[in-house]
């Protein structure tokens, strides 16, 4: 995973100081973020049920602590997993592009989950494996301020909706569920 750990590091990128905080969450280590560009290992040695976790077991996700505008990896099916709390101007300039030209069309409405009737549109839960060849893109980067997969040059909105580039879909969504308004399933 070392490559997903060179890329993740390279997140923290963007201009926008209060984005640089990129978080890694150990699910069910309660309150247990690194910030900065920690990789990988430190997951594994973070995250208790790392063995179960790697089986393949649903893993429950604390949202507590990704502050809006920030965004965590994780690691599930040794798939990197990208949790995104989107703010209210990401999630506007989202659903303003539901009418562009979308390669692989998709509303935002319809890759956001809801808990208890309301759509928990801030946020956004796909694989971090580029849909080209399977790279991970990095955070808040490209023309969409989404993610910038470097490999051959895709570009995907902060939905997670391929914009441009040679990847042919967008990000996929694991499949995952509200627990409550800060927790989430995967799995
Ligand atoms: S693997 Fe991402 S663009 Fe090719």
């Amino acid at each position: 995973m070392k490559d997903v750990a060179d890329n993740t590091m390279k997140a923290p990128g963007a201009s926008d100081p209060n984005r640089r905080d990129f978080l890694l969450l150990a699910t069910g280590a309660a309150g247990a973020v690194a910030v900065g560009g920690i990789a990988w290992p430190l997951i594994s040695q973070m995250n208790p049920d790392a063995s179960t976790v790697a089986a393949g077991a649903p893993v429950e996700v604390d949202l507590a602590p990704i502050g809006e505008g920030k965004a965590i990896t994780l690691k599930w099916r040794g798939k990197p997993i990208f949790v995104r709390h989107r703010t209210a101007q990401e999630i506007a300039d989202a659903k303003k592009d539901d009418t562009a030209a979308l390669p692989d069309r998709q509303a935002d409405a319809a890759r956001v989950r809801a808990f208890d009737g309301k759509a928990q549109e801030q946020w956004i839960v796909v694989y971090g494996n580029c849909t080209h060849l399977g790279c991970v893109p990095i955070g808040f980067s490209g023309e969409y301020n989404g993610w910038y997969c470097p490999c051959h040059g895709s570009h995907y909105d902060n939905s997670g909706r391929i914009r441009k580039g040679p990847a042919p879909r967008n990000l996929d969504i694991p499949e995952f569920a509200f627990l409550s308004a800060s927790k989430i399933r995967i799995g």
